[in-house]
């Protein structure tokens, strides 16, 4: 019988004295004379397989030379071990070498570093913490769709290449099929866009948003899951050019229902990793971020608390602890304010709600006091924010104001404001960078870390 280790792991004790068939790496292989033991590990489950194997087997010499990272068939009889340290062990009659691996191999098992393991991230998928952080990436993502399928949300692909800014942030990485070394230009000596590809300037897409508005207004709830590109020049732990969003917009729905809704999945989708990935999340708690399992714990059985951005900054201020600067209406929070909210004052997630609107995107709704806007931010302990979102300004000439006082191009944005033209009413939504959720469940600092191929400013590899 062919099987996955995480399979036989569940299995095995219907299985004692019957021969499988398993195939992976060597994690490591220690011999004495006459026996061996090798962990076999096949990526489905932490802790591989222990495989004993003595000296009736024919190629015993050879097995006991076969070196880590080398790929292999085993064939063998499950043996039930009570008393060990694993509950059951493969009693090898064959053993067979699929693929050698030379003795130059970087993965060897001892510690190595996470910026060693970034520079080989075409091999550290093969430790156990990439094997822990890339099936919870996986599994979140799956938890995620089947939450909103649940819900009868739509999933919408939107698009990735666009000619509109979305957060009219200006931070886009152009996509052009322009020659460089010979542009072709307008008499004014502008560049000629009406040669490139699209024939106008576009860019990848920074957020799904203003699409997923689009089939809000004929699908009610929706959501688009997918690559979102900032050219933002940050090199923090938190900021990739590259990352998966959650986008859902809901019409109909207030800056409230979006709390909800957003509270509702988090806890959903980390109840759905503690029922699938116990292992990796004990492995996370011990070895990458004492104390994981507590704080996930804490937060599925709490309401997460509601803080009016005013009130934030009288936290701050009355806090008697020393921030870079002082802080004022109007100012946006800082990383060392998110952390003193999450980890000092709050100890847990916190919502951040009616922002200043100079310092949010135009198409949030202006609320009554005419200065801030419905917005919401979810502050994470370790990933920062979560999640950012807000109710739409579906008011056409509040909207055209705001986009004129921004200097958003109207023109071309006139399918947006036809939103708000034909049977446009109230709507909100949110954006939930993947990556920091990742990096919020996992414990792992950097988000480089939690992203298979990681892109930030200076560094593109593979
Ligand atoms: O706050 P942001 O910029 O909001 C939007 O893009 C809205 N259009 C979302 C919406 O309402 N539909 O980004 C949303 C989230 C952030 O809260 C953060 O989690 C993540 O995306 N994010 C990043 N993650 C990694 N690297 C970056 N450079 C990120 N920028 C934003
Ligand atoms: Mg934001």
């Amino acid at each position: 019988m062919k099987t996955s280790i995480k399979d036989l792991s569940t299995i095995f004790s219907t299985l004692e004295g019957k021969e499988v068939l398993i195939q992976g790496w060597i994690r490591s292989n220690r011999y004495q004379k006459e026996f061996g033991f090798i962990n076999l590990n096949d990526g489905s489950n932490l802790h591989g397989v222990q495989i004993v194997y003595d000296n009736k087997l024919s190629n015993f010499d050879e097995v006991s030379k076969f070196r880590v990272g080398s790929s292999l068939t085993v064939k063998g009889i499950v043996v039930l071990t009570p008393n060990a340290k694993q509950p059951f062990e493969i009693k090898a009659n064959l053993v067979k070498l699929e693929g050698d691996c030379p003795p130059d191999y970087p993965i060897q098992p001892k510690r190595h570093t996470r910026e060693f393991l970034r520079e080989h991230a075409h091999l550290r998928v093969r430790t156990n913490l990439f094997n822990a952080c890339f099936r919870v990436r996986s599994l979140l993502a799956h938890a995620i769709h089947e939450f909103f399928r649940k819900k009868d949300f739509l999933y919408v692909h939107t698009p990735i290449i666009t000619a509109s800014d979305a957060e009219g942030a200006g931070e886009m990485f152009q996509v052009t099929t322009l020659d460089f070394e010979n542009l072709p230009k307008n008499k004014d000596g502008s560049i000629d866009y009406s040669e490139d590809f699209f024939g106008k300037p576009v860019n990848l897409t920074v957020s799904g948003q203003l699409e997923a508005e689009v089939f809000a207004l004929g699908f009610k709830n929706v959501y688009t899951f997918g690559p979102t590109f900032r050219a933002e020049k940050s090199n923090t732990t938190r900021h990739a050019a590259e990352f998966w969003m959650i986008e859902p917009e809901m019409f109909f729905a207030d800056l409230n229902d979006i709390m909800d809704i957003i509270e509702e999945m988090l806890k959903y989708v980390i109840n759905y990793v503690f029922d699938n990935a116990k292992d990796e999340l004990e492995f996370f708690d011990k070895f990458v971020y004492p104390g994981k399992i507590k704080e996930l714990k804490d937060f599925l059985n709490s309401k997460i608390i509601h803080l009016d951005y005013r009130d934030a900054i009288e936290i701050f201020n009355k806090s008697g602890k020393k921030f870079s600067k002082p802080m004022k209406y109007g100012d946006d929070l800082s990383t060392e304010h998110e952390k003193y909210l999450t980890n000092e004052h709050f100890n847990a997630p916190v919502f951040v709600t009616n922002w200043p609107k100079d310092i949010k995107a135009f198409y949030m709704r202006i609320n009554d006091d005419n200065e801030t806007v419905a917005a919401v931010d979810l502050l994470v302990p370790g990933a920062g924010e979560l999640v950012g979102g807000s109710q739409r300004e579906e008011r056409l000439d509040v909207l055209i104001e705001r986009m004129k006082e921004l200097n958003i191009p109207i023109e071309s944005m006139d399918w947006y404001l036809d939103l708000r033209r034909y049977g446009g009413a109230y709507h909100s939504g949110f954006g939930l960078g993947f990556a920091r959720l990742v990096k919020y469940v996992t414990g792992i600092e950097n988000i480089r870390d939690v992203i298979p191929f990681p892109r930030t400013y200076h560094n593109c590899e593979f």
